[in-house]
């Protein structure tokens, strides 16, 4: 909100003429989160199975779009809110499991998801992904074919007291994806690409510019609103 900003030009994208602002401020950090863990801490291959943790937030509702572009096969949608669960097959997913659900119904869901799914992008972390791992090991049609799970946010805790069997008994891989897993310089090789994959269009990103005059009733506005308030100059 400065007039003014001092920044390190190693660490900025030059935007293309034509390029709307809004939407790269509003979609590329939730953008990047499942575009670089999809191309830098795994390769997709053709045909994939991906499940989301917590697709209901703005980063899940684009990992869907995102892995649905990057060649997903299969996109199976996990998050808590009914409404916006509702959206995501619009979005691109398959499935959508309700994790606000009665327990049984949900560990049945994710076994049956679970069963050959290749890579999770988990935006939750915490019990939520603890329960997700003991529903889906017991359920692998086939406990040797690689299971990538990609950390990427921890909305449901900081810590997940993962099953030692899950370890064992499947051939699961663990991995991260942010800033320090991905080096600085992998992060910024693929901003412009993101950039320009998003200012092609074709994703629904729901973006709200707002006046800095008006930022009081936009923060007010942030805790209830589904958009993504982008703060503009007067
Ligand atoms: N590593 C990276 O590169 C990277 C980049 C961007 C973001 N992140 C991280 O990713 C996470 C998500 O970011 P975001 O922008 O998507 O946040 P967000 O838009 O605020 O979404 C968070 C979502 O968490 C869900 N949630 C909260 N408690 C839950 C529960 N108990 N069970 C299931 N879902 C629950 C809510 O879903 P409902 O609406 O369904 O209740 C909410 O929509 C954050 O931890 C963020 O820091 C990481």
């Amino acid at each position: 909100m400065a007039e003014q900003v001092a920044l390190d030009p190693r660490r900025s994208v030059v935007l293309s003429a034509g390029v709307d602002p809004v939407v790269i401020a509003a979609a590329m950090n939730p953008a990047m989160s499942s575009w670089i863990a999809l191309r830098r801490r795994i390769e997709v291959a053709p045909g994939s199975r991906v499940l989301i943790m917590g697709a209901t937030g703005n980063a899940g509702r684009m990992a869907v779009q995102i892995a649905r572009r990057l060649g997903a096969a299969h996109i199976a949608a996990a998050g808590r809110d009914p409404e916006r669960l509702a959206a995501l097959p619009g979005l691109g997913a398959d499935d959508v499991i309700e994790l606000g659900g009665e327990a049984d119904t949900v560990r049945d869901a994710l076994a049956e998801v679970g069963r050959d799914v290749d890579v999770v992008l988990d935006y939750l972390w915490g019990e939520p992904t603890a329960a997700a791992l003991r529903a889906i090991v017991p359920a692998r049609a086939d406990d040797s074919r690689p299971l990538t799970w990609i950390e990427i946010g921890s909305v449901t805790g900081p810590e997940s007291p993962i099953p030692s069997a899950a370890l064992r008994a499947t051939n699961l891989r663990i991995v991260g994806s942010g800033q320090g897993s991905v080096a600085p310089r992998d992060i910024l090789e693929e901003l412009p690409g993101l950039a320009a994959e998003i200012s092609r269009g074709g994703y629904d990103i729901a973006a709200r510019a707002v006046p800095l005059r008006d930022v009081t009733a936009a923060w007010l506005d942030a805790a209830t609103t589904t958009e993504r308030l982008v703060v503009v100059p007067d």
